[in-house]
Order: structure tokens, then sequence, then C-alpha cells
């Protein structure tokens, strides 16, 4: 069996999962691993045998490998996928894969250009109880979604502050943001969304909000609503996805489709187990083939789009069409330019057509229509 060589950027709690799981894989070695935090680079490279770095310009440098990780905080997604990428290295980028829009799109271009095999970490397009609802969902109009994340608020100090993790629903709850995404296979053309701190103002640091909601409106005409906060510190709490269609509603879990109204016989009996992320990462690059990877970086750089969307409407109080948003940037025309709203030159962007043109093209808001 061909040896995959992995490196690591990151060597935190989330990367130290995907090295266990890794360390599982037949023919996959963990080379290197760097971390800006010497101790836990060094921790890490003991456990798999692999050389510690602090600084990954070194270890791209001097370290062989195929395939790079990128496990850091937001904020910290700088310049290795480029670097990674242009080198010729196959990218698995952590969730979510950016905090400003630009610093994807030149992601994008460099694993684009140099043809290089990337996956980012939305392991729940793998489990069985999404593909079913998936291919349920294929051929059937949805109305309407909602979705929680009632959750606890994780210790990482940089999670609390927005400028560094985005806020709950771009870190986290983007998870159900995508599962919905894939699930349905639409996208999102409008978002609108409220934020407030109302409960967690007493804790340290805290500039995030602690309630966020969300209206979306896909492409397909389906509307649906997140409610997420951390404020269950003291453990519990509640996290779903729930899909109306005409007479049924359809429950998403990980280990469960529940179905209410309708009955549906294709989404009864016991999830199958699936491989994991990791292991769909090595063997795709075995193969060659993209195809085995449940998301690309473009693929999560589209869900990254939305959630950021969201945050532009809390700060802005306006809806976000996202195709309003790539024209601001690249000019009415499609040129780069000067911003359509007039507000002043718009900075040069390589965002791709996906991000600049009209998505769903046929959608059409009509808010006369039920006035
Ligand atoms: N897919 C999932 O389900 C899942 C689960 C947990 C976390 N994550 C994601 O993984 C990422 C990391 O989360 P975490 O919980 O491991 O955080 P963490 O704080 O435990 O680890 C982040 C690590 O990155 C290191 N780091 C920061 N900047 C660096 C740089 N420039 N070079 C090298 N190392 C650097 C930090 O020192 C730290 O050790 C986040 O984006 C998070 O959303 C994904």
């Amino acid at each position: 069996m061909t040896e995959v060589k992995i490196g690591f950027v990151g060597a935190g709690g989330n990367a130290r999962g995907h090295m266990g799981r890794l360390a599982e894989v037949e023919g996959a070695t963990i080379v290197a691993i760097c971390d800006i935090v010497e101790a836990s680079a060094r921790d890490a490279a003991v456990e798999h045998a692999a050389e510690a770095y602090t600084d990954y310009y070194r270890m791209l440098d001097e370290i062989e490998m195929d395939a790079l990780y990128v496990s850091v905080p937001p904020f910290a997604h700088t310049d290795a996928e480029v670097l990674a990428a242009e080198a010729g290295l196959h990218l698995f980028v952590e969730k979510p894969v950016v905090l400003d829009m630009e610093k994807g799109f030149e992601v994008l271009e460099a694993i684009q250009s140099a043809g290089v095999l990337s996956s980012v970490g939305y392991q729940l397009r793998l489990m069985d109880t999404s593909n079913r609802i998936r291919a349920y969902l294929a051929d059937r109009q949805v109305a309407m979604m909602s979705s929680h994340r009632w959750g606890g608020l994780p210790g990482t100090p940089w999670w609390r502050v927005m400028d560094q993790s985005g806020g709950q629903l771009h870190e986290q709850t983007t998870h159900q943001l995508d599962l919905m995404r894939y699930m349905t296979a639409a996208e999102v053309v409008e978002v609108y969304a409220r934020y407030d701190l109302l409960a967690m103002g007493d804790i340290e640091g805290i500039t995030i909000p602690d309630s966020q909601g969300v209206l979306l409106t896909f492409d397909n005409g389906a509307i649906a609503t997140m409610v997420t906060s951390p404020m269950m510190t003291a453990g519990g709490g509640k996290s779903d996805i729930n899909i109306l269609l005409r007479d049924q509603i359809i429950g998403w879990s990980t280990s469960q489709i529940t179905v209410t109204g309708t009955p549906a016989p294709e989404l009864d009996g016991e999830p199958e187990e699936r491989p994991h992320i990791d292991q769909a990462f090595v063997d795709a690059i075995r193969v060659g083939d993209q195809s085995l990877i449940p998301c690309s970086y473009e693929e999560g750089l589209r869900t990254c789009d939305v959630t950021l969307a969201a945050n532009e409407s809390a700060a802005t109080g306006r809806p976000v069409r996202r195709c309003d948003a790539g024209r601001q940037r690249v000019g009415g025309d499609g040129q780069a330019g000067a911003a359509e709203d007039g507000v002043g030159p718009a900075s040069r962007s390589i965002a791709p057509a996906w991000h600049d043109q009209a998505r769903g093209a046929g959608f059409a808001p009509q808010p006369a229509l039920f006035a």
C-alpha cells in the first residue's frame, strides 16, 4: 500500500483527534507537526514519532510530505494553505476555512491552479443519515427547515472573541448550515440575521453574541431558520435539523432519522457505518479521486460565505443577498472597479463565478405576493 506522508499546522484539540484517527489508517504516516506553542508541537510529535516545528515555513521547506492538515483557529488561516498547494500538497483544512472571503478565494485559486485534492472538516456529510435524507430529498420540494444549536462555551480563549472566531454560527453552527446545503443540494441566496449578547456579558473577554437568529432563503425557495447559542455552560442543550415537506417533517441527527406524518420507508432502518473523514481523505489521495472526499475546499468556502453574510447582516441590520455582495466587490459589470453602491472603489477580487453571479437565477423575491 502506498504510504501517504502527512504534516500538520496546528496541534490543538481538534488536530489531535485527526492525528489519533490517522494513526489507525493503514499506510498513513504523520511526518511533521507544527504549532506556535512549542510544547503542543513537541508532545504531539513525540506521540506520533514525527518532527516538531514552531514555524511552518521551515517545516514545509525541510520535510517531504504528500498532504498538509491545517487545523488552526479561524483568524490564523494566513498563508499555509497557499504555500502547501503551490508545493503540490493535498490539503485538509478545518472549518470554518477563513474569516475573510478574499483569503478564501486566494486559497481556492491556489488549490485549483495546483490541481491538488482538498478536504474540509464537515464530517457530518459522511453520515449515513445525512446521505439517506439527501437522496430522499433529491426529487421533492423542501418548504422549510429549522435548526437549533444550543450548547456550551468551548474553553479555547479565542472562541469567545468575535474578531478571532467569527462567533458561534460561523465557528460551530456552520456544521448545521453546511448540512442543510448538502442535504437539499440548494444554495442560500439571502441571509438576514439578528444577534445580541443577552445573558453571558459577565464572561471575561466575551465579544461574541450569545443569541444568534438567522433567516435564510435557498434557491429552491425553501425558507430556513437557525438559532444558536453557547449559553448552556453547565451542560445539556439541543442540536437538531428539521425539514418540512408536504405532510411530513424529517428530523436529522447523526444516529437516527425521525419522520412525522406520511411514512418514508426509504428512511427507515439502522444507519450504516461509513469511513471517517480522515480515512476518506487518505483513500482519495491514494487514487487521486476528489469525489471520495465529502467536502472540497470550494464547498467549505461556500458554507463559510453564508455565515460571514449572516455576520454582515447582523452588523448592518439589512438582509444580504450573496450575489449583491459579490457585485459590490467586483463592480456591477463583473469587472474590478467602483463599487455599485458608490461607496468607493471595490478591492480587486478573484471571487469565483458562483460567488459573483446571481446564485439560483430565477429566484425572485416577491414582497407583494402575500401583502
Ligand atoms: N470538524 C470538527 O468537528 C471540528 C471540531 C473541533 C474543532 N474544529 C476546528 O478546528 C480548528 C482548531 O480548533 P481547536 O479546537 O483544535 O483549537 P485549539 O485552540 O485547541 O487549537 C488550535 C491550535 O492552533 C495553534 N496555532 C494557532 N496559530 C498557529 C499558527 N500560525 N501555526 C501553527 N499553529 C498555530 C494553536 O497554538 C493551537 O494549538 C477550529 O477551526 C475549529 O473550528 C473542527
